[in-house]
């Protein structure tokens, strides 16, 4: 079993677009699987391959922890084309570690992604996984759930945000 380090709020690399993958290879079925053991560990339902310093298109989610019955699944070059309705949500981030705030999001989502088979999904969702894979979609272009808060709310979790930043800069410098 192999554990991943999740990358917090601040690291560059959470602000860049994720590459497409072009071939699901061997490498590709083990980093899912590692992050689907790394995610689990953290008892998070959701994690983007850029929160292990991957910069691909690559997310996993569980909501087993939440949906009795529900299995892991990764969702390769995931794009959202259309959505519906809108719908409020408190959402937490194993990068924004400790905050957690209601965040609007549309509630239906018209998908397109591949699975760790190579096989084309195109369907829509609603519920939980719609709002679990919008946030996990938002990582692969840079975005976190934080950036999409009214400017009251913003300013109220400035502080930890700045905290998170300082924190994983440190750590990176020491890494280094
Ligand atoms: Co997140």
């Amino acid at each position: 079993m192999a554990l991943l380090e999740i990358i917090k709020y601040g690291n560059p690399i959470l602000r860049q677009d994720a590459k497409e993958i072009k071939e699901i290879n061997n490498e590709i079925r083990n980093l899912a699987r590692d992050m689907i053991q790394t995610m689990q560990a953290a008892e998070g339902i959701g994690l983007a391959a850029p929160q292990v310093a991957q910069s691909i298109a690559l997310v996993v989610i569980d909501l087993g922890l939440i949906i009795d019955g529900e299995k892991p699944a990764a969702f390769i070059n995931p794009v959202i084309l259309a959505t519906e309705g809108e719908f409020t949500m408190e959402e937490g981030c194993l990068s924004v570690p400790e905050v957690r705030e209601e965040v609007i999001r549309p509630e239906k989502i018209h998908v397109i992604y591949q699975t760790i088979n190579g096989e084309t999904v195109d369907t829509w969702y609603d519920g939980l996984l719609a709002r679990v894979l919008q946030h996990e979609v938002d990582h692969l272009k840079g975005i976190f759930f934080v950036d999409h808060l009214g400017t009251i709310k913003k300013k109220m979790i400035k502080k930890d945000l700045k905290r998170i930043a300082h924190d994983e800069l440190a750590r990176i410098h020491q890494a280094a």
